[in-house]
């Protein structure tokens, strides 16, 4: 079957479609014939190699041990092993799998849910990690409630997007932070108030929030924490390097002395239990994937280009089915 690969660290060029053998399901995996993935940072970051100290949490020092890219999945279920229960042949599902970017991948049972006949396989594909990170962020780590105030920073990214409408779905108040560009876009999925960063610090403003969740965002740890109203939460989720690993190293000391609390969700864990949750919403409309553009997996290169070198609004696809 054809993959995409990266044999080497660096810029998207390293990326390949290659001949590779087609993935055997063991007795708890099910094997997916992939119509459509999406791109994430967690496939481009570490396929830069850089920073360095990337490829020592990660994946090889002098080149990737794992060399396939992808895991957003959708697609149908070809074959079974023996102890599956939950899913048949011709199934339509979307999910994770490791390797997304190819013609089949193998998911455990836990990894998928079935795709709501509604959304495409391209919508379908865009949802698992933007919209779990943008689930486990509110709910898990940001304990978000009805009525509260909350500020998604990144509103327009691919975890931004499925951030503002879940928030809303939890009856939050929401405060966008994107560029103009976004504004109207942040208003049309439902956000109460847009702060263009480019000209407005909302740190500044003189408001107060329950919950501040920073997708992106380059603001000091005690910037966000001024703004938080007493038991209010900072919940970080990307942006840069630096930022992450202030929130995870810094953010509990700095939680300890009053109840407002300084927290990051480390890496999103996919779980079919929040892909059920999501399927529902999208199922009832409450939540809407979001998709920049679409390329052939023969335009991979173009793509992952196209999503560094850019802000895609929502998620950019790869259509696996286009290039036969
Ligand atoms: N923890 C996890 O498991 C996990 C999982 C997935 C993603 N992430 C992280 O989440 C982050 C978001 O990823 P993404 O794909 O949604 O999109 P992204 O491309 O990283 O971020 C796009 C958003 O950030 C905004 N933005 C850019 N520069 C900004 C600035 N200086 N201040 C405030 N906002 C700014 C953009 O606004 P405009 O386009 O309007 O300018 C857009 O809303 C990444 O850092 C990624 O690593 C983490």
């Amino acid at each position: 079957m054809k993959a995409a690969v990266y044999r080497s660290y660096g810029p998207p060029e390293v990326i390949k479609i290659e001949e590779v053998e087609k993935p055997v399901p063991n007795d708890h995996q099910v094997l997916i014939k992939i119509h459509a993935s999406s791109i994430n940072a967690a496939d481009y970051r570490p396929r830069s190699g850089s920073p360095f100290l990337l490829r020592l949490l990660n994946n090889g020092i002098l080149k990737p041990k794992n060399t396939r890219l992808g895991s957003d999945f959708s697609g149908r279920v070809e074959e079974i092993g023996a102890r599956v229960k939950q899913f048949q042949p011709g199934d339509q599902v979307f999910g994770f799998t490791n390797g997304a970017f190819a013609e089949y991948g193998c998911s455990k049972e836990s990894s998928i849910v079935i795709k709501p006949a509604n959304i495409s396989f391209e919508e379908a594909a865009a949802v698992p990690v933007a919209a779990i990170t943008a689930l486990q962020g509110l709910r898990n780590a940001g304990a978000i409630q009805a009525g509260y105030k909350v500020v998604i920073q990144g509103a327009s990214g691919g975890v931004g997007i499925f951030a503002i409408q879940l928030a809303k779905y939890f009856g939050a108040e929401v405060t966008a932070v994107c560029s103009a560009r976004n504004v109207e876009m942040s208003r049309s999925f439902g956000a109460d108030y847009v702060v263009d960063y480019t000209k407005e610090n909302f740190t500044q403003s003189g408001n107060r929030y329950d919950l501040i969740f920073a997708v992106n965002g380059y603001h000091s740890l005690p910037a966000y924490k001024r703004v938080l109203l007493p038991q209010g939460r900072y919940v970080c989720a990307g942006g840069s390097l630096s930022q992450i690993f202030e929130a995870m190293l810094l953010g509990p000391m700095m939680s300890r002395k009053d109840g407002r609390k300084m927290t990051s969700i480390g890496i999103a864990k996919i779980n079919q239990d929040d892909l059920v949750f999501l399927a529902r919403l999208l199922k009832d409309g409450k939540i809407v994937p979001v998709i920049d553009r679409c390329y052939p997996l023969t335009a991979i290169v173009e793509a992952f280009r196209y999503v560094e070198d850019t802000l895609p609004k929502g998620k950019v696809v790869i259509n696996l089915e286009n290039h036969r």
